[in-house]
């Protein structure tokens, strides 16, 4: 189990989740990672290339779930669908799709609002995380589904520092998670604060 060691603040992880194509071959946590990052890179590419159009990212229930699966559906048979377990974090399970039709209703308020997209993209970030609406893989789709919001807004995107962010010893991830704790407890600024200056350059 060893092998499988998770980090500080992770979800743990179930190789038996594994797509079988992948179950003899992908042995430790180690071997994961690469091929976890492939797929979702792809999904990136897809919907990062280019300013994504309504159509091809329409944040819809059904999409934002899709999402997931094509960040990860190559690795993991649960890709894309919605938890009935129980985690030390997020929504009960049996909230978890009413939790997010509302999230994504309170989205089209704010798309209408004068709330600045880089604040719209903090706040689905940290809703989305906080909901974990799937059994792995919610911190990076959370970040992503963020991203794209704010590509197709016009906005610059929020470069993560990815290797930070994953890394349990690091600064980067110690600064990350206790920000979106802060969010825990109602202040949304700090989340904020990190978006802005991941896309620092960008922006100013
Ligand atoms: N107190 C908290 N409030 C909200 N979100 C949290 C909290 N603690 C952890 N998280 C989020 O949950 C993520 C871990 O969830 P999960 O393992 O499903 O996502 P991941 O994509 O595999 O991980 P990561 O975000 O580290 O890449 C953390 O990285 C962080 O984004
Ligand atoms: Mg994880």
């Amino acid at each position: 189990m060893e092998k499988w060691q998770s980090i500080h603040d992770e979800t743990p992880i179930d190789p038996s989740g594994l797509q079988p194509s992948l179950r003899r071959t992908v042995r430790s946590r180690a071997e994961l990672n690469p091929i976890e990052a492939d797929n979702i890179r792809l999904a990136t590419v897809k919907y990062l290339a280019a300013a994504p159009s309504g159509k091809l990212a329409p944040f819809t229930f059904e999409w934002v779930l899709k999402l997931h699966k094509e960040m990860l559906g190559g690795v993991w048979v649960w890709a894309g669908r919605i938890r009935t377990v129980e985690l030390n974090l997020g929504s009960p399970a049996w909230r978890i799709q009413t939790d997010l039709h509302n999230l994504l209703e309170d989205l089209r308020c704010w798309e209408g609002s004068d709330i600045p997209p880089v604040e719209q993209a903090a706040m689905l970030h940290y809703r989305t995380v906080s909901i974990h609406p799937f059994v792995n893989g919610n911190g990076r789709w959370a970040r992503l589904l963020a991203n794209i919001w704010l590509k197709q807004h016009g906005s610059p995107v929020t470069v993560w520092p990815e290797d930070g962010i994953t890394d349990g010893t690091s600064p980067i991830r110690r600064q990350y998670i206790s920000v979106l704790k802060a969010a825990d407890s109602g202040d949304m600024s700090l989340l904020i604060e990190l978006h802005n200056i991941y896309a620092k350059q960008e922006r100013s």
